[in-house]
């Protein structure tokens, strides 16, 4: 369709311009948060908005690949980065693999996901945050921990809430279970609705994705009706018979065919029974989301449901050390509370995963996700596993939550002098007294308009501009500056370092 010249271009939905007042208001939390970050050790470095769309398809999860800008350009497959710790890893492997460990990162950018618009959730928003690469360990974690909280304090945020849980216990479970992949995935993405809507609305979810899930149990399909009813080695050699009659060569698919076979066997078998498991995985979530509280008494009541279904516990030993840990931070301990059903969109979290929240827990005060994640490097291709932890905030979410507090001002900073040619005899010496008030330090404008002295005090006043040097034939003679005070309307001739010094101590 032709453009007509008079259409107005609409900027992108969830895409925001960010005007100078809005944007020093993010830049002097952003000075803040990188100082806290390099008073832990932590190096800077830049990674692409660009990436392989690969890059997040092998961990980060179905939650952030339905929310991937992705599109192929010059036939290769790309994306904007969702996040920025997979883009961070990458760039590791890439460049600092030979380096020292622990490698001690941190980074600030722009990232896009498709999201539904609303308040402190957009489709472009800003991330600031760490990765921490070469350490496993309640020492290692407890430092993410604490650098996430320490940051927020020297910006002054008060009310903020640190919710911390582990991924190891919901895992080992489903791992037991034997649940196909997907499936396990699936329940992982949706334990905020088991927790707020209960079971049933997760079961609602899965047709989709299992129709085989509707089917009433006793009607089992064929070979897995039959299979069901067989022990491990009966099920094995009816495969296995199976295989040879259909004439399916096993000696090339990598694997030894007595492998395959079991493997087969096992998988088949699993399906018949995918309800019954489903349902074992459904009432452990609904126990474990219930374990939200103070840490210890968590704990506590964690060990005695992980006692009575025999599983490991390794992850409530590691939670344990971490707390211990964190004691030495000097931070209030009232802040932080223990949620064993916490999960994240993020696939690739291993260990302790955490969130911090501002005023009560919500998706938009939810000002920074982070965890461990020891198998990142290893998916993404690295020579050799190197467990990793760390954290990223959205900063516009932090900006909200300041500008809620009262703890930033969002106006503009306005130049502290205008300097104005009185005639345009004058321009050459005023840009030189203009260049000598900015070698001196102070923010300087210059009138590029040629109004006239009336207008650019008017300009002045308007802009809230606090001084304004008049340059003319005989300032210029007297090598003095004719500086005016814009709220007294007092005027004064001065050499440039009384004026600059009138200017700094004025409020
Ligand atoms: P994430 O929780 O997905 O974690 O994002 C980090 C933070 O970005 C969130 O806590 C939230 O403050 C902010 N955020 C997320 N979505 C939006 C949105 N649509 N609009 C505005 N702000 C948003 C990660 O991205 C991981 N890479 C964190 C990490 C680093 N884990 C380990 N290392």
């Amino acid at each position: 369709m032709p453009v007509k010249l008079s259409d107005r271009l609409e900027k992108v939905r969830g895409m925001n311009d960010v005007l100078s007042a809005e944007y020093e208001a993010g830049e002097a939390i952003l000075a803040t948060l990188k100082h806290s970050f390099k008073s832990f050790g932590y190096h800077p470095l830049g990674v692409p908005v660009v990436e392989h769309t690969d890059l997040y398809l092998r961990k980060a999860g179905e939650d952030i690949i339905s929310r991937l800008y992705d599109f192929t350009f010059q036939s290769r497959r790309l994306c904007l980065r969702p996040e920025m710790t997979a883009s961070v890893i990458r760039a590791y492997i890439d460049n600092l693999q030979a380096s020292a460990l622990p490698v001690r990162l941190c980074y600030a950018g722009p990232v896009f996901r498709y999201e539904k618009p609303q308040r402190g959730r957009h489709r472009q928003f800003t991330q600031a945050g760490v990765e921490l690469l070469g350490a496993a360990g309640p020492l290692a974690d407890a430092e993410i921990i604490a650098l996430a909280c320490k940051s927020l304090d020297a910006l002054g945020l008060p009310d903020y809430k640190l919710v911390l849980g582990h991924v190891g216990i919901l895992s080992r479970f489903l791992e037991g279970l034997q649940l196909d992949s997907r499936l396990r995935d699936f329940l992982l993405t949706n334990i905020e609705v088991l927790r707020t809507q209960g079971p049933a609305a997760v079961c609602d979810r899965l047709p989709v994705l299992f129709p085989s899930l509707n089917q009433p149990e006793p009607q089992l399909p064929g070979l897995e009706g039959a299979l069901a009813e067989l022990d491990e080695s009966s099920t094995r050699g009816m495969v296995l018979d199976l295989l040879k009659s259909m004439d399916i060569e096993l000696d090339s698919f990598g694997r030894s065919p007595d492998e395959i076979v079991s493997r087969l066997a096992a998988k088949i078998k699993r399906r018949g029974h995918l309800r019954p498991r489903l349902d074992q995985a459904l009432t452990f979530l609904s126990d474990l989301c219930r374990l939200t509280g103070a840490p210890a008494q968590v704990l506590q009541e964690a060990e005695n449901l992980l006692a009575g279904y025999h599983l490991s516990l390794e992850p409530l030993h590691e939670l344990r050390a971490i707390f211990e840990t964190l004691t030495n931070y000097d931070l209030d301990p009232s802040r932080i509370t223990l949620d064993l059903g916490l999960s994240r969109g993020l696939q690739y979290y291993t260990g302790m995963i955490f969130e911090i929240y501002h005023d009560s827990p919500g998706e938009e005060s939810q000002l920074c996700g982070g965890g461990r994640y020891d198998d990142l490097v290893l998916t993404l291709g690295g020579r050799k596993s190197v467990p990793g932890c760390g954290f990223a905030y959205g900063l516009e979410r932090i900006q909200l939550a300041m500008l809620d507090q009262q703890r930033i001002k969002i106006e503009p900073q306005a130049a502290q002098v205008l300097v104005i040619p009185v005639g345009s005899a004058e321009s050459g010496y005023a840009i030189r007294t203009a260049e000598a008030l900015r070698k001196a330090g102070l923010r300087v404008e210059f009138d590029v308009r040629g109004r006239s002295v009336t207008n650019n005090l008017q300009y002045a006043n308007g802009q809230h501009i606090p001084f304004v040097v008049m340059a003319g034939s005989d300032e210029l003679a007297a090598g003095l500056l004719r500086l005016k005070n814009m709220s007294t309307g007092a005027e004064q001739h001065l050499a440039l370092a009384d004026a600059v010094e009138t200017i700094l101590d004025t409020k």
